[in-house]
């Protein structure tokens, strides 16, 4: 089978190996992008570490970045005359930062981009990504998720020289993550897995990384977020990473293409956008992919798919997430938008096609 697997960056995965970061850094002055959460560990563990060189932190990134707050970013970067971009904190500061740091020695608006009126036309700064969640992935993909608050459209800007240079997977960082942002982002690792697995695009390395990420966070998600053990959250974190690697190369699926209109139009956190989305698609997709289903199932469940769907319903259930979005008000009025934004790379990659009526009908079911 031909294969390419494509994942340029360094990727170092271990407990305290955030502390080797200021070693990695390209020289020069340093933006760092950071959530408010992180904002007092970045101040007592990196600041100091960086002295001597002049340092633009940035710690208000907001959910799923809109195009002015990278602006913003973008501006603050180049007041400094940034040479490196830190991105420390859950996907959307990786994403800010990432799009910073792409974007920083381009002209143009961010927008540009954002609609392709503009290619990028080489390496930005360096570039690196410390995950404060595990579920995203935004440290490993050459991707980053934004949104525009004006027509409340959100997609990726993307290029192979969006990688992170230096990708930092340090579990400690998640260990004190809220259980229900643990919780959504641990399905948007779970999602990312298996969707990943079950794509068009995927080859013989991509699976291999997808089954096993899939099996570590579905069987570690639950102690995760109830006990927030160490040895749970590891794994996930692991989980996490190994997704990203795999759906870096593979592409995703429908769960994705119909979460990310849903989700920007509603404001549902993606991860519980995936939540809802999964099992309902995976039964929409059996039919077109019973083999690897089964073989997902048989790592998962030790069962047939129809028994991994239900179980990993009671997985939702049990960490605390909901089954349909009737508490962000969806209703039959907010479908043209998701059905016309819908038809991303991710659908490409799904195992089937999805007709408009069936994706309403879909969208119907789970109004509640
Ligand atoms: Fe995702």
């Amino acid at each position: 089978m031909n294969c390419e697997f494509h994942l340029p960056g360094r990727i170092l995965f271990g407990c305290g190996e955030r502390r080797g970061l200021p070693g990695l850094l390209a020289p020069g002055n340093v933006l760092i992008v950071t959530g408010r959460h992180s904002r007092r560990r970045v101040e007592a563990e990196l600041l100091p570490a960086l002295e001597g060189r002049t340092v633009r932190l940035v710690s208000d990134a907001s959910p799923e970045p809109p195009i002015p707050d990278v602006e913003r970013i973008i501006a603050a970067g180049r007041e400094i005359d940034a040479g490196c971009v830190i991105g420390w904190g859950g996907g959307s500061a990786i994403d800010a930062a990432k799009t910073a740091a792409a974007l920083m020695r381009q002209e143009g608006s961010v927008a540009d981009y954002f609609y392709g009126r503009r290619k990028i036309g080489g390496k930005g700064c360096f570039f690196a990504a410390l995950p404060t969640t595990a579920g995203t992935g935004a440290e490993i993909t050459p991707n980053a998720v934004l949104t525009d608050p004006e027509t409340g459209i959100k997609q990726s800007i993307r290029h192979d020289t969006m990688f992170a240079d230096v990708a930092i997977v340090d579990p400690e960082l998640t260990w004190d993550c809220p259980p229900g942002v643990t919780a959504a982002s641990g399905f948007d690792a779970l999602t990312q897995g298996i969707e990943s697995y079950l794509s068009k695009k995927a080859n013989v390395a991509s699976e291999a990384l997808a089954l096993k990420a899939a099996a570590d966070v579905f069987t570690m998600l639950l102690p995760a977020v109830r006990e927030s053990a160490p040895p749970a959250r590891t794994m996930v974190a692991e989980g996490s990473m190994l997704a990203a690697m795999a759906f870096a190369q593979s592409g995703l699926g429908s769960v994705h293409g119909i979460g990310h209109p849903l989700g920007s139009l509603l404001h549902v956190p993606h991860g519980v956008c995936c939540a809802i989305l999964l099992p309902a698609l995976l039964r929409r997709n059996l039919p077109a992919c019973r083999e690897k289903m089964e073989v997902l199932a048989g790592m998962l469940v030790q069962d047939s798919a129809e028994a991994m769907i239900a179980a990993i319903e009671e997985l939702r259930r049990a960490v605390g997430l909901p089954e349909n979005f009737s508490r962000y008000g969806l209703k039959e009025e907010h479908f043209d938008f998701i059905v016309k934004n819908c038809r991303s790379g991710s659908m490409k990659s799904n195992p089937r096609d999805f007709s408009d009526d069936e994706v309403r009908m879909i969208l119907k079911e789970l109004m509640g």
